[in-house]
């Protein structure tokens, strides 16, 4: 099932073409240098910036999926179906993508299918392989917008386990780089800076952050904003700021933040009453190698698979895990009519 998937959900521009699992070619067009100078996402701007750009990144993504065993590149007319992401994303970008789709799928009299961009994330490492997966399993979205961890009872069934309250992981560690003047979007900097802090001599963090409701895992919430105030008291308080300060205030609020994280899944893995086997993970956060290393370390104790997409171009936002995620919902005749789809900001998994 070849599928042409359009994601507009938020500051990318992304097409991707997939056969079945398989991905044929995958652009993404990143406006996050023009955002960079306010801080965040321009919802306006995003939007100006996808209706400018979306007609080319299709035409890109048509032009490089040429299909295996040297046969020619595909047409639009050649693909068997049309997805786009309808939420959780900003409103006016997101109804540029389904506004395109709908163009495309009546033109070309073509099924469309409306995807959800978390299951997008959370499917992502089913790319380019062919995953035995025995169900249950549970997956995990770390993204800007969201912090996720769902039981897959199996694709398409899905129940959620703990869930954001207030920041996503990602959003808080943007924000921890911005109050140590580390641009955005911050999430990739953060990483890069603390990371410096464990080549050469070890030496001990001088400072320590709160664990977000430590002891109270039960509550099975994710929840960033104490820590993140946490944080800006104690960078107000060593400023002015210098290369090896910044350096340690990120390894710390990685630290807090990972430790948060890991600590609720440890205590969903302890208290479940049904086995476990694999652990899918997705979301522009999940490229971090730290968290990628803690979530192993509870894999082996969990004895899980944890499973990544295989390339880290497939962590953050882009229109692949749209175009995988739609061909199973191909399979389970999941279409939508085109007068009939809409984008729902706030959608739930
Ligand atoms: O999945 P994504 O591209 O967009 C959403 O669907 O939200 O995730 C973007 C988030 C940003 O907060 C960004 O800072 C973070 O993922 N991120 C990272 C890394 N790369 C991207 N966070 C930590 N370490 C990274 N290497």
């Amino acid at each position: 099932m070849r599928i042409l998937a359009i994601d507009t959900s938020c500051d990318e521009t992304a097409v991707a073409v997939t056969e079945d699992t398989k991905v044929l070619s995958n652009v993404v067009w990143s406006q996050a240098s023009l955002h960079a100078k306010f801080g965040g996402v321009m919802p306006s701007l995003a939007q100006r910036m996808h209706e400018e750009r979306i007609d080319w990144v299709i035409d890109k993504a048509i032009k490089n999926s040429g299909l295996p065993g040297g046969r020619a590149k595909l047409k639009i007319k050649n693909v068997d179906a049309i997805a786009v992401t309808i939420g959780p994303g900003l409103a006016i970008t997101l109804g540029v993508g389904i506004a395109k789709a709908k163009e495309l799928a009546k033109k070309y009299n073509k099924p469309l299918v409306a995807v959800n961009h978390l299951e997008g994330h959370i499917l992502s490492p089913f790319a380019e392989t062919e995953l035995k997966i025995s169900y249950p399993c549970l997956g995990l979205a770390v993204s800007g917008g969201n912090t996720l961890l769902l039981k897959i009872n199996r694709i398409g069934k899905y129940e959620t386990l703990a869930q954001t309250v207030d920041d996503a992981l990602g959003e808080a560690l943007d924000k921890a780089a911005r109050m140590l003047g580390l641009g955005y979007p911050g999430g990739a900097i953060l990483e890069k800076f603390a990371r410096s802090t464990n080549s050469g001599q070890a030496q001990k963090n001088p400072y320590s952050l709160p664990i977000p409701i430590i002891g109270h895992e039960e509550r099975k919430i994710f929840t960033y904003s104490g820590l993140k105030t946490a944080m800006y008291r104690l960078v107000e308080s060593e400023k002015p700021l210098t290369k090896e300060k910044i350096q340690n205030l990120a390894a710390c609020f990685q630290n807090a933040a990972f430790t948060h994280l890991v600590r609720v899944i440890s205590f969903v893995l302890n208290h479940k009453s049904y086995s476990i086997k694999h652990l899918l993970v997705g979301g522009g956060v999940s490229a971090n190698n730290e968290l990628r290393k803690r979530l192993r370390k509870l894999g082996k104790e969990f004895e899980i698979n944890i499973l990544f997409p295989y390339t880290k171009k497939l962590c953050s936002d882009n229109a692949a895990m749209i175009g995988i995620a739609a061909y199973f919902k191909t399979q389970r005749e999941e279409f939508v009519d085109p007068e009939k789809i809409d984008r729902i900001p706030n959608a739930k998994i």
